[in-house]
Parts: C-alpha cells; structure tokens; sequence
C-alpha cells in the first residue's frame, strides 16, 4: 500500500508547486496507473515515493511507514524501474542483478531462483551473459525491471515502463505487472500510453499542473464524462482544465 498525503514539491526557484497537495490511497493487489500531460508531476510524485526527493509539505507512507522517518525501510520495500535507464554499463545482466540482490540482501538460493525465473519471462536469459553496455534500450529496459523484482518487493514503481519497449516486451511487462499485483504487490506506474492504462489498471488518476483532477476505475471516470475511451477524458480533462487556470 502506498499513501501520498498533502503531498506537495515545490522546486528550487520555482513559483508554483510541481506537484499539489496530492492525496492518494493505492491498496494491495492494485495496478495504479498516473497519468498526466508533459510536466505534469507524475516523475516528482514518483520520486517522492522512492525517497529520492523530499516533499516541501506532507507526508508519503508505504506500508504504512513514513518515508521521511523511516527511509532505509521504506526503500527495502519499493523496487523502483526509473524513466532513464543510466544503468552500469560495465556490468554484465548477471553481474548486476548480483548488484541488486546484494543491495536488498537477498540469499544465494532466490537470487538464483528469481534471476532465472525473470529473466526467463522476458526474454533475457541468453542476454544475460553479456555486458549492460552492449544492450539495446529496450534491453536496458527490462533488465531494470528484473532488477527491480530481485527482491519481490511489496510495491513495484515504474516511470513510463512501456517506452522503447516492442509489443512482445510491452505485453510481457504488463503481465508481469499483473502478476506481481495478483501476488498482493502494489504496482505503481506513469504512463502516456492511455490504450495501456485502460485496459491493464485497476485504477488510474489524471494529474494535471500538479494537482489529481480525476481518480478511479477506468469505468468510472468513463461513467463519469461519458466518454467512450480513457484518450477521451484525458484529452477533455487536461484540456478544460488549463483554460480555467
Ligand atoms: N529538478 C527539477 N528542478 C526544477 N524543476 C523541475 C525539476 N524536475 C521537474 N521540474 C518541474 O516540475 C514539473 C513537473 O515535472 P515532472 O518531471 O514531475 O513531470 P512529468 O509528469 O513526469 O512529465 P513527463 O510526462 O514529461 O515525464 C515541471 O514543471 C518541471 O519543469
Ligand atoms: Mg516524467
């Protein structure tokens, strides 16, 4: 489970907040997609999450747990895929994965078990053997997602997951998606790609200009606009609400 309360970003210099006074409850077993136009919050909202940032107002809980006051254990929970993959490069795909497991403590017997299992589901088993930096992005991609899994965290994150992926890899991430919340894992993404959010979340949100403008099931906010797809509401949504800004 993860909570933002009031949770606010404020930027250096900057006179508006980044992200608004978000307030959001993602339960267990939920696939959470963000959604939002360019410059709307969502990578702030995410990097508050995984502790790299600190809210300028509120509080951000996983599990229950403060990430201000307790952040060694909240980041054991989160396993964080970000939107750039700046990854080591002199690596090989094993070797890091080691990395990963050593980071989160995790034991000879499931590194092994899980690195073989991941890498099995998408596809990088051979792949492996060879260094980060001879990777393609969509490569680079998705062994940060294995790496990111290594420890089976409670919560998975992920910033724009589906960019530079195929459709082959596209659909195994979202599988695997569902899978993890299946198992009771919250799983948290941005995302542009809305034909994905519609048909993959449980439930999305629309951030716009930093502030949640619309929450709920892809049915209900449908319902809701009458629209009959969620590019719809999007584009209704965030465009409606700059005029009134
Ligand atoms: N390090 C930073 N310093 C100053 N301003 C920032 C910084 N990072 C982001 N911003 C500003 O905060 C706002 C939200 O940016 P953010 O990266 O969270 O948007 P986003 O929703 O992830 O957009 P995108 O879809 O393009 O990834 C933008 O106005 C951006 O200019
Ligand atoms: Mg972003």
């Amino acid at each position: 489970m993860i909570e933002f309360i009031q949770a606010t970003k404020r930027y250096g210099r900057s006179d508006r907040n980044a992200l608004d006074h978000l307030n959001l409850k993602v339960g267990d077993g939920c696939v959470y997609g963000f959604l939002g136009p360019n410059g709307a919050g969502k990578t702030t909202a995410i990097r508050l999450l995984t502790g790299a940032l600190r809210p300028t107002e509120g509080e951000i809980r996983v599990n229950g747990i403060s990430v201000a006051e307790k952040p060694i254990e909240t980041k054991r929970m989160i396993g964080f895929v970000p939107d750039s993959q700046e990854m080591y490069e002199r690596l090989t795909g094993v070797e890091y994965l080691n990395f990963m497991a050593d980071i989160f403590g995790v034991s000879e017997a499931d590194r092994k078990e899980r690195a073989e299992k991941y890498l099995a589901r998408f596809d990088m088993t051979e792949a492996a053997r060879d260094r980060i930096g001879s990777y393609s992005r969509g490569m680079k991609q998705k062994m940060a997602a294995i790496g990111a899994l290594i420890h089976e965290p409670p919560v998975w994150v992920l910033d724009e997951p589906m960019v530079g992926l195929d459709p082959r890899a596209s659909f195994l991430l979202k599988e695997e998606m569902r899978a993890r919340a299946s198992a009771g894992a919250t799983v948290f993404f941005s995302t542009h790609v809305l034909e994905v959010a519609e048909k993959l979340c449980d439930r999305v949100g629309i951030i716009h200009k930093g502030k949640l403008i619309m929450e709920g099931t892809p049915e209900e906010l449908l319902g809701k606009t009458g629209d009959a797809s969620l590019e719809e509401v999007f584009l209704e949504m965030t465009a409606s609400s700059q005029e009134q800004a």
